[in-house]
């Protein structure tokens, strides 16, 4: 059966539909239309669809979306124009692609939220639950530097 959830989405108060074992990235790409977060293992090993829930990034394909009702649901579609990490992705040319990229966004900022000049064993660290299967690792190191670099 099917239940009401309402949250903030992106700033906007919605509401959705939603069954019992539909995960929240589901819901968001089926019901809102936003595809940045992807669900890719759906095992919560990949990262690809991060999505932030009340300040804390947590995997969307094991995130039941009626655990959102209440919440502040953020993802990489918000606001309209593109943030420090966005354009320091692009300058390094971070992604091939592109299918981790929201998800590595999500988790810089995060992680530059806690961290504002991280090293690298700590940019390693913190983004090792997310994974590119393109490989672009070395070239992300320096975008979260470089926004790193942006934000101060
Ligand atoms: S699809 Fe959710 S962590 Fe991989
Ligand atoms: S850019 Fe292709 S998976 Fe990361």
């Amino acid at each position: 059966m099917r239940r009401t959830v309402r949250f903030t989405l992106n700033g906007e108060r919605v509401e959705a539909q939603v069954a019992p074992h539909e995960t929240l990235v589901e819901v968001l790409r089926d019901a809102f239309g936003l595809y940045g977060a992807r669900e890719s293992c759906g095992q919560g090993l990949c990262g690809c669809c991060t999505i932030v829930v009340d300040g804390t990034a947590v995997s969307g394909c094991l995130y039941l979306a009626t655990l959102a009702d209440g919440a502040n649901v953020q993802t990489v579609e918000e606001g309209s124009e593109l943030d420090a990490v966005q354009e320091a992705f692009i300058e390094r040319a971070a992604f091939q692609c592109g299918f981790c990229t929201p998800g590595f966004v999500l988790m810089t900022r995060q992680l530059l939220a806690e961290h504002p000049d991280p090293s690298e064993e700590e940019i390693r660290h913190y983004l090792s639950g997310n994974l590119c299967r393109c490989a672009t690792y070395p070239e992300i190191i320096e975008a979260v530097q470089l926004a790193a670099r942006k934000r101060r």
